[in-house]
């Protein structure tokens, strides 16, 4: 088993030096500083592991259930504390997928699962969102993808890249579709909370015994530096064989991500920070949506949930010559290309990152360098 780069990854290695001035289709809110937490950390806290548990502080693994609404579906020891998301994804597929199982996932989506099974020897399904469709789910053509060989279906919700959303009874339909084939049901939720059209769908860890949730403290809260997640599901030999492959990779949490997402957590300041990331977020996609409608020829459609989503650009222009063209002089301004999912006439768009990244900036100098690309097509 080797693990192979794709095209996204590689994209980011391609451009870590360049050095932009502006950065435009940031997928997390602006992050907080240090500063934010130490009136609650202790200074006499022993920088060894947190000394309590191997699946993550108790304290920080309730808070997780509660912010998932799942404090009644779901036990602390169903929650293992990961590193981000990512790690907890990579946990869960790497031990319950083995080489020759089915695997579903959707397209375009987040791209670790399809490169996991790829190393495992899993056999991939791809379920393809539609831009006509609105990048919407196509539960139909899921459920004909789903077979008795079916191990695992892989989705994330809120979508990355498009930001689509799936609603309480999609997922309900997903759960008897992975029911019928005694499937795992893995669902992303790292950019849960974030959801603008419709309501945040219920977690599914807590409606299916072989569903997992995964999700962490790095988007809606833009603390992904604290390489802070979780993984839960009902299944303890789920979370036991996560622990295991854990005990031989990273070993334990870092102390100092969980206990600065144990505060970050807490209801008194968990809550008040998830106002200001949803009136935040609302207001910039409102800018964002008015400045598309601006530009010519460029089109999306606006993400239902989450800071990002995919656009179209003018006259079947390339993804990676626009990226590229765009982070060079004089523009210095990155972006993801589609071609990073699939789509290589579209552009990642989005509006996270604070005012750290300059978006303002960066989406007119993306004006004048569509422009200027238009022009030298036509
Ligand atoms: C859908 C999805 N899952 C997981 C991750 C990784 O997040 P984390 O920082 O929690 O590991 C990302 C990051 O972009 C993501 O978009």
């Amino acid at each position: 088993m080797k693990v192979k780069i794709h095209t996204l990854f590689q994209y980011l290695l391609e451009t870590t030096d360049a050095e932009p001035e502006a950065i435009v289709g940031f997928s997390l809110s602006g992050s907080p500083v240090l500063g934010d937490y130490l009136d609650a950390i202790d200074p006499s806290l022993s920088l060894d592991w947190n000394n309590r548990d191997f699946k993550g502080l108790p304290e920080l693994r309730a808070h997780v259930l509660q912010q998932a609404g799942l404090k009644n579906q779901c036990k602390i020891e169903d929650v293992l504390i990961t590193g981000g998301a990512a790690e907890a994804n990579f946990l869960a597929i790497m031990q319950l997928l083995q080489p020759g199982d089915e695997i579903v996932i959707e397209t375009p989506g987040w791209p670790q699962a399809e490169v996991l099974a790829k190393a495992i020897g899993a056999k991939i399904k791809k379920i393809e969102r539609l831009e006509s469709e609105g990048w919407h789910l196509p539960l139909d053509r899921l459920r004909d993808a789903v077979t008795s060989q079916t191990r695992m279906i892989f989705v994330t919700n809120p979508n990355n890249p498009t930001g689509d959303l799936l609603s309480a009874d999609e997922v309900q339909e997903l759960v008897s579709m992975a029911s019928s084939a005694g499937a795992w049901l893995l669902i992303d939720e790292v950019y849960a909370g974030l959801e603008w059209d419709g309501p945040r769908a219920p977690s599914v860890a807590g409606i299916y015994d072989r569903g997992i949730t995964t999700g962490s403290v790095s988007k809606a809260l833009g603390l992904q530096g604290l390489r802070t997640g979780w993984m839960i599901c009902q299944d303890p030999d789920a979370i036991m064989n996560a622990v295991i492959l854990r005990e031989n990779s990273s070993e334990i949490m870092n102390v100092m991500g969980e206990i600065i997402a144990e505060i970050a957590l807490r209801p008194e300041r968990y809550l008040p920070a998830m106002e200001k990331a949803r009136s935040e977020g609302m207001a910039n996609l409102a800018e964002m949506n008015a400045w598309i409608d601006s530009q010519p020829g460029l089109t999306w459609v606006a993400p239902r949930a989450g800071l990002i989503g995919l656009a179209r650009l003018p006259n079947g222009m390339d993804s990676d010559v626009f990226a590229r063209k765009l982070l060079a002089d004089p523009y210095r301004t990155f972006l993801l290309p589609g071609s990073a999912y699939d789509q290589p006439n579209h552009i990642r768009l989005g509006v996270g990152g604070g005012a750290a990244v300059n978006l303002r900036k960066g989406l007119d100098r993306v004006s004048v360098a569509l422009r200027e690309s238009v022009s030298e097509s036509g």
